[in-house]
């Protein structure tokens, strides 16, 4: 990935999870993300799975260990650094992307599921990007969602205070015409990620499917 300009949208956001991640501290964990651990039935045995906005890699590197094919992107560097550590200390291999996933080619046809956690992006950019996970899914591969939803700031316990970022249900549901909605959700749930998702959070879910 090419070095923007340090006043560019894309440097500041690395420069933010960059700062975020920096340390030895896994500021999320090293445990999966329990709704990740609740989808693996829905996954397949030696699935190829796409995991966007990976941080530093506690999903990956379980999904690895189950037996899946996994590729992880992210954005931030030192979360990518983080991520290929734990798979090395879990002896399983993920390959490793430093990409914005608003821009990383996800091929066609290319996956049995896309994983997508607590990835907060702008309205427009989550559409396009899950638009285009549709076309990279292979037919009946399943995108798994989980972010935290508009009532979030309400609860302080993680999660980016912008409202443009904290997106209904019924719009992420949306994103995903034309697949099947195998499940739905938004509620609160206790989230124990780390140091930065400490307690009761208000979750939106989605898993869909590709018609195959
Ligand atoms: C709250 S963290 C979640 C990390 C990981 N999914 C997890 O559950 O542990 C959000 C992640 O999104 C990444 N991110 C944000 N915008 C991104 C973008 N446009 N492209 C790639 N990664 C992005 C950040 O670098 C950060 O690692």
């Amino acid at each position: 990935m090419s070095s923007p300009a340090p006043d560019d949208p894309l440097a500041k956001l690395q420069a933010f999870w960059n700062s975020r991640y920096a340390g030895d501290e896994f500021v999320y964990g090293t445990e999966p993300n329990d709704f990740v651990v609740r989808s693996l039935a829905r996954i397949a045995e030696g699935a190829r799975v796409l995991c966007l906005a990976d941080g530093e890699g506690r999903n990956s590197v379980w999904l690895a260990r189950q037996g899946c094919r996994v590729t992880a992107v992210d954005v931030a560097a030192e979360g990518v650094a983080k991520a290929r550590r734990l798979a090395h200390a879990s002896g399983v291999e993920v390959e490793t992307h430093v990409a914005d996933v608003t821009r990383f080619d996800m091929g066609h046809d290319a996956w049995d599921a896309i994983v997508s956690i607590f990835l907060h992006l702008p309205a427009k950019a989550r559409r396009a990007l899950h638009r285009r996970a549709i076309e990279a899914l292979a037919p009946g591969g399943v995108f798994v969602y989980e972010a935290y939803g508009p009532q979030q700031p309400r609860f302080g316990t993680g999660g980016p205070p912008e409202a443009h970022l904290l997106h209904p249900l019924g719009d992420v549901v949306a994103d995903f015409d034309g697949c099947a909605i195998e499940h739905r959700h938004e509620g609160v749930r206790a989230v124990h990620e780390g140091r930065l998702h400490r307690g009761d959070g208000y979750v939106v879910q989605v898993i869909a499917r590709k018609r195959g």
